[in-house]
This record gives structure tokens, C-alpha cells and sequence, in this order.
């Protein structure tokens, strides 16, 4: 199989984390970037990489780049592609664009002049072109315009990551599993200190560190990946997927007497029937309970709290309840308390120094990832 440049895309501040799961995974010439980490490898690799990332979005492998500064420079340059390496005109297709600093600024006029590069080179070579279906297409394309730099990329994935295929109940402001996996990564917790989420909504943050403890790759519960739609998808590639699929289900360890202890809580009883029916969906073992934050306990051994308490934005909080709340967590003695914060109000109201804090954002909400060592 030949080498091709992967971009794995990530939420905005989960870059560096990315990029030490994939080093940790293995991958070659990884090095991260604003939005995402480059990789290098085969199709497999790439393959790997939606099967075994937690905290990618989607993994892209670039197909050509070049100088576009207008339209017809944007049509040549798709032109030159061998598109039908991928698409026959039975397949389906959808284009999207993002542009920055380029002097093509128009996203849809760009995702359309290069669908049009696309469908024509198809035609001129197979007397049919492929359809287009935005909602379900068969290969997706991405085309990033940057200071007049076009690069096309092919979406592996298909769609984003963080559809893991668990989650069937979403609570209130649910967190996509992508920015649970890469805060749970940031909040320090070593896969073996016991954890809580005390306000767990529909469980994602606990879900995603059971799952990471006991090495359950978060693509195994999805049935096909994107590129296994693609004209390309030969025998050898479907072995090779079967083959990291049968690996990955090899290296899942089982509950057992080393599994960490795994807990969540949340004031809102619905809340804690979303949790529970989404770990039943994988083979999590989570004790979940209805409690409010004030009757959530630490645990007799040093552990980890890592939560997403609710902000303005989303849902209702006051200064009130932030009092209450910094109150509860700095009773966590000897704990590790990681906070996704949408508002300074909680910085303010828990007093004490954090260890770190981390700019991140939850869709487009900045936030901080605030960590305290509780004494
Ligand atoms: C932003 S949501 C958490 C979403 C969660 N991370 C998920 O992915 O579904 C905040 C949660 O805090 C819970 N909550 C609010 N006040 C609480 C309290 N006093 N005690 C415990 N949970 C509380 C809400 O019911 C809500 O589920």
C-alpha cells in the first residue's frame, strides 16, 4: 500500500492531546497542527486510526495541494486528480469547504466548483458521473483554502468520530465523547484511581474512561467506516480491517479485579436512565446513581473527579450554585478534581489555586480545563 499524509481533525485545544495518543498509538510523523495532527501511513494506518483514536474527529488523507487563488486554478487543480481511484459514477458524493485568508471566500461556490472538477473528470473517463447526496454520501471530500493554498482531502471516517454508536440517550448539554476522551487525558487520571463524574448527565465522561481503561477500541462497535464504501475498498484492505478489528477485540480486557472503579452521579434521575442505557450498549461496568453533588463522597483511596458542571450558556447556574458546588468538590481530600469550566464564575467561587489550566473548547464555547489537587 502506498504512503499517504493523514490530517486527523480535532476540537480546538484537544491538539496536543491528539497528538500524544496517536504518538502512544504508534503512528508515524505525527505532529500537531491548529485544528488537528498530521500523521503518515498507509490506508491501514488510516484505517487503524478510525478504528483506535478516541479523541479524532475525523481522519482526512490529502489527495493533492496546490496554489488556487480563483475559481478556474481550484477547478484545474481537482481536475488533475484520479478521482475514480475512489469514486465510480455509481457511488454518491458530497463536497464541503472551509476557506480562510484565500481570496476564493465563498464555501459553497468552492465545494462546488471542485464537485464539478470531480463529476466532470468521472465522466470524461467512464461516460457517467456519480450523484451527489450530502446526508449520506458514499466518499466525502474536504477542501481547505488557506492564503490561496488548496488542499482536498478524503474523509475516511465518513462521518465524525465521535458518533461512537454507544451513546442511544443524550441528556441536557451533552459532551461528544471526542472532548470527554481528550479531558479525561488532560485531567492526569491513570486508568486505575478510582473515578467519579458527580454530574454525569448521560454518562459520556465515565463511559469514555471505562472504555479506555479496559482498552475497548471506540470504533469497534461501529459496523463500516466511510472508506469502506470507496471504490478502492479491494480485498486486501477489507482482510486488513477484519484483521485490526480481530486485534483490537483481542487486546479488551474484561471487569476484572485490576479494573479501576468507575462512578457516576447526577441530580436528575432521567439524566442517570440516559447513562445507565448507554453503558448497558457497551460492556461498561459503571455504578451510576441518582444524588445531588452535596452527597457525592470521595473515595477511602485517593481518586479522580473529572466533571462538566452546567454553565449559563446551557443550562441554568447561578452564583449560588457554584458556591455550593466548589464546596462539595473542595470536601474531595487527597482527590484530583478535574473541571470543564464555561464561566469564570467557577474559578471564582472554588477558591483555591488550580494546578493547570486548559483552554479548551466545547463546540463554540471556550472553556478552561481547571485542575485541582484537593489538600
Ligand atoms: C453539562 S451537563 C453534563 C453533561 C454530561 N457530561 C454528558 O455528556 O451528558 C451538567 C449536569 O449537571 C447536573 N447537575 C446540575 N446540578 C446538579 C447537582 N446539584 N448535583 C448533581 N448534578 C447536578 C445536571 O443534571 C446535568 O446533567
Amino acid at each position: 500500500m502506498d504512503s499517504m499524509d493523514f490530517f486527523a481533525t480535532a476540537a480546538k485545544g484537544t491538539e496536543p492531546a491528539l497528538r500524544d495518543e496517536l504518538r502512544e498509538l504508534k503512528f508515524r510523523r505525527v505532529r500537531a497542527d491548529r485544528g488537528g495532527v498530521h500523521f503518515s501511513g498507509t490506508m491501514r494506518d488510516g484505517a487503524r486510526a478510525c478504528l483506535e483514536s478516541r479523541i479524532a474527529v475525523r481522519i482526512l488523507a490529502r489527495v493533492v495541494e496546490g496554489h488556487a487563488p480563483d475559481a478556474e486554478t481550484l477547478y484545474e487543480l481537482a481536475r488533475t486528480v484520479d478521482w475514480g481511484a475512489w469514486i465510480s459514477p455509481k457511488h454518491t458524493l458530497a463536497v464541503s469547504a472551509v476557506a480562510r485568508d484565500s481570496g476564493l471566500t465563498h464555501t459553497q461556490f468552492i465545494a462546488q466548483k471542485t464537485k464539478d472538477a470531480i463529476v466532470d473528470r468521472i465522466r470524461d473517463e467512464r461516460g457517467a458521473r456519480p450523484d451527489v447526496d450530502l446526508a449520506d454520501a458514499d466518499v466525502r471530500v474536504f477542501v481547505h483554502l488557506s492564503k490561496d493554498h488548496a488542499a482536498l482531502w478524503l474523509d475516511l471516517a465518513g462521518e465524525s468520530l465521535h458518533l461512537r454508536g454507544y451513546r442511544t440517550k443524550i441528556g441536557e448539554a451533552p459532551l461528544k465523547e471526542t472532548l470527554a476522551a481528550a479531558i479525561l487525558r488532560y485531567s492526569g487520571w491513570d486508568r486505575r484511581a478510582p473515578l467519579l463524574d458527580p454530574m454525569c448527565g448521560a454518562g459520556t465522561i465515565a463511559i469514555e474512561a471505562w472504555l479506555w481503561a479496559h482498552d475497548v477500541a471506540p470504533g469497534l462497535a461501529r459496523r463500516r467506516f466511510g472508506f469502506e464504501r470507496w471504490a478502492s475498498h479491494d480485498e486486501a484492505l477489507v482482510r486488513a480491517v477484519a484483521e485490526l478489528r480481530e486485534a483490537a477485540t483481542a487486546r479488551v480486557r474484561p471487569q476484572g479485579s485490576e479494573s479501576p472503579r468507575v462512578l457516576g452521579s447526577d441530580i436528575d434521575a432521567k439524566a442517570i436512565e440516559a447513562a445507565r442505557a448507554n453503558a448497558r450498549s457497551t460492556s461498561a461496568h459503571i455504578d451510576f446513581r441518582t444524588l445531588p453533588l452535596s452527597a457525592a463522597q470521595p473515595f477511602s483511596t485517593p481518586g479522580f473527579v473529572v466533571t462538566n458542571p452546567p454553565y449559563d450558556e446551557r443550562l441554568a447556574a447561578d452564583d449560588e450554585f457554584y458556591r455550593d458546588m466548589a464546596e462539595a468538590l473542595r470536601a474531595f481530600h487527597g482527590h484530583e478534581v478535574a473541571i470543564l469550566s464555561g464561566t469564570p464564575a467557577i474559578e471564582q467561587a472554588m477558591r483555591v489555586r488550580w494546578t493547570t489550566a486548559k483552554q479548551l473548547w466545547n463546540g463554540n464555547i471556550e472553556c478552561r480545563l481547571l485542575r485541582y489537587s484537593i489538600r
